[in-house]
């Protein structure tokens, strides 16, 4: 097994320090060190808060037996290649990052984002995820489609084994708001970008996760039945399993946090970061942009807190429909 291609961005989770490979190990330069098993490197360390921990513990158990998202059917490059076309997010994505930058998606889960980006040979991407079952199900993948380019790795949100400064675009969607301190993990993963650099951020919103907070409330009191009031449920284009898997992921998940846009842009703020874009867009679109054809990485308008709010209770009816996650762009100042 080669890191040649991710040790340049990896880093001690304890020390900060660089990684070397040494065998079936990555060794820091005090000698410690991390097993690599199964293709993967084993780089994640406990957070330091006692009370967090149990917080992490307990959404790595979840995500251990629910490998999000789901990989049935996803067998070839052509079919993440299909699906991203169909999602946009992916494509646009795609589209916005170049043909060398350096790319970490950390909360990667089964890695599908991860790999997909990693279709362009061109690009180093790393994927980093707390969850053994479901970056292996990512490994899999590469091992089998041999995206030498591409490289999983274990770790924790608050202990980064990954350098400062160093990868062009940080991408973590769907994941910080299943940690205790949404806030202080941006703050961690924004140290990791190079200046100019991107960060994308997706996150539940709190006016459009309304509509699934109401479902969640009755499906507690029936007892799960009525499952077909979601429209994800309802979708004929999506295998039984992965909808399976949706479910757990959405209704049955023992920690989420809402936001909203200002929240964030606050974030951004506060730590020196330019608002780029957002999906859905926060300010109007730009000139040659339509829904189906975003540009992720570059400047909208950023609106104003008034038009943000009735943006957010008109995203209750469209992205409310499938969870209701909204992404923003910022760029490293
Ligand atoms: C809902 S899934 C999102 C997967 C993927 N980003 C997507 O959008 O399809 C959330 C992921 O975050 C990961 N995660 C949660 N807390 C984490 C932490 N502290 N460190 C690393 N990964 C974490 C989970 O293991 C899980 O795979």
């Amino acid at each position: 097994m080669d890191f040649s291609s991710a040790i340049p961005y990896l880093a001690c989770p304890e020390t900060g320090s660089p990684l070397k490979q040494g065998g079936e190990s990555l060794v820091n330069e005090y000698g410690t060190k991390y097993e690599i098993k199964d293709g993967i490197p084993r780089l994640l360390i406990e957070t330091k808060s006692e009370e967090e921990e149990k917080v992490r513990q307990m959404m790595q158990k979840f995500y251990e037996t629910v490998t999000f998202p789901g990989y049935d059917g996803i067998d070839s490059p052509s079919v993440l290649m299909d699906k991203a076309q169909k999602s946009g997010f992916g494509r646009w994505l795609d589209e916005a990052i170049p043909p060398m930058a350096s790319v970490l998606e950390v909360g990667c889960g089964t890695g599908q984002m991860t790999n997909f980006l990693g279709l362009v040979n061109s690009r180093k991407v790393i994927g980093m995820d707390q969850s053994i079952p479901s970056l292996l199900l990512g490994e899999k993948f590469k091992e089998q489609f041999d995206l030498k380019n591409v490289s999983f790795v274990q770790g924790n949100i608050f202990t980064l084994p990954a350098k400062n400064n160093s990868v062009d675009v940080l991408i973590c969607s769907g994941v910080l708001h299943h940690t205790p301190d949404p806030y202080k993990g941006f703050t961690e993963l924004l140290k990791k970008v190079k200046t100019g650099g991107y960060i994308v951020i997706g996150l539940y919103n709190s006016y459009a996760r309304m509509p699934l907070g109401a479902r969640k409330c009755l499906f507690k009191c029936t007892g799960g039945t009525m499952r077909r009031i979601d429209a994800h449920m309802r979708r004929k284009d999506v295998d039984q399993s992965k909808k399976e898997i949706w479910f757990s992921d959405q209704y049955r998940n023992p920690h989420e946090s809402w936001h909203s846009v200002d929240e964030v842009l606050k974030w951004f703020e506060k730590n020196n970061v330019e608002f780029v874009s957002g999906v859905p867009d926060i300010g109007g679109r730009i000139e040659g942009e339509t829904p189906q054809n975003q540009k992720l990485f570059a400047d909208h308008p950023k609106g104003n807190s008034a038009q943000h709010i009735l943006k957010q209770i008109g995203w209750a009816f469209t992205i409310g429909r499938e969870g209701g996650l909204f992404v923003l762009v910022g760029k490293k100042k």
